[in-house]
């Protein structure tokens, strides 16, 4: 069975390749680099011994596109390919909105093009908004996004709604990501962001290795335990294994549209972070605490006993997992 990745080489993407290439599915996948590095093919290989059919492409190109499905008997689609910074969707709308939802209506053209009718999409917690309700289940309100890359996810989760409406051949799983964090335990591969980091894993380690001076807290007068944000953090190889039970659901399900939250059900604040990161790591994280971070929500963390029940999948690495993993990772200057 053969399964198009798009977005193969970053974070997320490389490490569902590992899987699948483990799992015994041949891969073809797509990357333009815009947010990850070609050596990410050679480390794939090298965790695995295998090797995945790569082509160096935008998906906003349908040529390459119909090339890729023309020259491989393709069974089911993982689309990753998407820019993924608030900050700079906010700044870049149309760049966002072009690149997050013009790609997706360009690869759902040629997959229909040639009969290519399953699709796992990566979706996000962002579209929930401002959640009401705490845990977050898949029956919560989307909407109220705050920001360009929120509302893109959304957008694509509407027309995926309206084509699986349309076509009944059509076989879709949304997966909505809570927090993904760690790195695969070979550290070959892992989160390795350009510039400075806008997210909270990421920033620990630049804090840890000493290329940053610390950790800036955003605000500690939240609704939570300790007053800082809370949030549901999941390892990304727990991520990853979820593609392949989201394939073998889409293999055998009637259904048109999936829809399922990928988290651990657990919250951590900011500060529960710094602890088990220092704690773990053996090492001192610097923070001051600061004025809130425009957008940000007290708490967001998933009630995932849809994707346990229907997927047969849970996450089982839990958060010292996560903050050793990521440390490791970034201690290897790639
Ligand atoms: P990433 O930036 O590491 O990976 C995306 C990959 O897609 C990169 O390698 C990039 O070069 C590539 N890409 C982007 N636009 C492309 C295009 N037009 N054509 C070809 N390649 C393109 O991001 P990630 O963390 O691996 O995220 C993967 C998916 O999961 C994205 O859709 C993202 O929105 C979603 N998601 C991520 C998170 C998170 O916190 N990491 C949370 C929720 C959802
Ligand atoms: N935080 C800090 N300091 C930092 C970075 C973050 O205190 O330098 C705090 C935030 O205020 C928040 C928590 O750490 O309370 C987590 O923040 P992240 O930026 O790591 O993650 P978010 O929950 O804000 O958002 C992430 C991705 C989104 C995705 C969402 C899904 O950035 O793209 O998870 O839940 F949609």
């Amino acid at each position: 069975m053969k399964v198009f990745v798009t977005g193969c080489t970053g974070y997320i993407g490389s490490h569902t390749c590992v899987e699948l290439l483990e799992a015994g599915y041949e891969v073809a996948g797509l990357d333009n680099f815009s947010n990850s590095k070609k050596s990410v093919l050679d480390r794939i290989k090298e965790i695995t011994n295998k090797e995945i059919k790569f082509y160096e492409g935008d998906m906003l190109d349908k040529n390459i596109l119909e090339k890729i499905f023309s020259e491989n008997k393709i069974d089911i689609v993982i689309d990753f390919a998407a820019y993924k910074s608030v900050g700079d969707s906010v700044q870049k709308p149309v760049e966002y909105y072009i690149n997050n939802v013009s790609s997706v209506l360009t690869l759902l053209s040629v997959m229909q093009k040639y009969n290519v009718k399953k699709l796992l999409f990566s979706s996000s917690a962002t579209v929930y908004g401002t959640p009401e309700v705490m845990p977050i289940t898949e029956e919560a309100k989307v909407g109220g996004t705050t920001n360009p890359y929120g509302t893109s996810k959304l957008y694509v989760e509407g027309i995926l709604k309206d084509l699986a409406y349309a076509d009944k051949d059509f076989k879709i799983c949304v997966f909505r990501y809570f927090n993904p964090v760690g790195a695969h335990p070979s550290y070959l591969i892992g989160e390795d962001p350009l510039g400075v980091p806008a997210n909270l894993m990421p920033y620990i380690c630049k804090v840890a290795t000493k290329e940053l001076p610390y950790l800036n807290v955003f605000g500690n007068d939240y609704n939570t335990l300790d007053g800082t944000g809370v949030r549901d953090y999941i390892h990304v190889v727990d991520l990853a294994k979820a593609h392949i039970n989201g394939i073998e659901k889409l293999n055998n399900t009637d259904k048109n549209l999936h829809i399922y939250n990928l988290g651990t059900g657990k919250g951590y604040s900011v500060l529960e972070m710094v602890k088990t990161f220092e704690k773990v790591n053996n090492i001192k994280i610097d923070y001051r605490i600061v004025e809130r971070r425009e957008g940000d929500v007290d708490e967001c963390y998933a009630d995932s006993s849809l994707a346990e029940k229907e997927l047969n999948w849970y996450a089982t690495l839990g958060l010292e997992d996560m903050c050793r993993d990521a440390y490791n990772f970034s201690l290897k200057k790639y």
